[in-house]
C-alpha cells in the first residue's frame, strides 16, 4: 500500500535510523514528534483535533486501549485513508507514538 503524503525527508531520516539502538533516543522520538504533526497532522490535523481522519486527542482516545491505537498505528485501518506504519516504524515505536497520543503531545 502506498503512503502518499510521506515526505522524503521523513522517509530518509526514518530508514537511516531504523538501524540505531532499540532504546528511543531524544532525537529519534524528536523525529517521531515532527511525523506526527506533520505526516499524522496532514490528515488528522496539524493539532490533532482531527480532519480527514478523527482526532487523536487524550479525550478522543479515553476509551481507546494503548494496544488498540498501538496496532491501527502499525497495521492501518484497510478500506480507509488510514495507512499502514509497519514500514517505518518498530512496534515499540507505535506503542510510544500511541502513548504520546493517549497523554497529550507536548
Ligand atoms: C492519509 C491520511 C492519514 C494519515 C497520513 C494518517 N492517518 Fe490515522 N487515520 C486516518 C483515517 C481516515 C482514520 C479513520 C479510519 C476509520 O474510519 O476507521 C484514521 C484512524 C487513526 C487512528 C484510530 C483512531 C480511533 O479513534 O480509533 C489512529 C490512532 C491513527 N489514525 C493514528 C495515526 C498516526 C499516529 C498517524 C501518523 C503516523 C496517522 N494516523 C496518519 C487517516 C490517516
Amino acid at each position: 500500500m502506498k503512503v502518499p503524503i510521506l515526505s522524503t525527508v521523513f522517509y530518509v531520516a526514518l530508514l537511516a535510523s531504523s538501524s540505531a539502538a532499540n532504546a528511543l533516543t531524544a532525537e529519534r522520538a524528536q523525529v517521531l514528534i515532527d511525523t506526527l504533526r506533520q505526516d499524522c497532522g496532514s490528515c488528522h490535523g496539524m493539532t490533532l483535533k482531527g480532519g480527514l481522519g478523527p482526532a487523536l486527542t487524550p479525550e478522543a482516545l479515553r476509551d481507546k486501549p494503548l494496544e488498540f491505537i498501538t496496532r491501527t498505528i502499525l497495521d492501518g485501518r484497510p478500506n480507509t485513508a488510514m495507512p499502514p506504519w509497519r514500514p517505518l516504524l518498530t512496534n515499540e515505536e507505535a506503542e510510544w507514538l500511541a502513548r504520546q497520543l493517549k497523554e497529550g503531545v507536548k
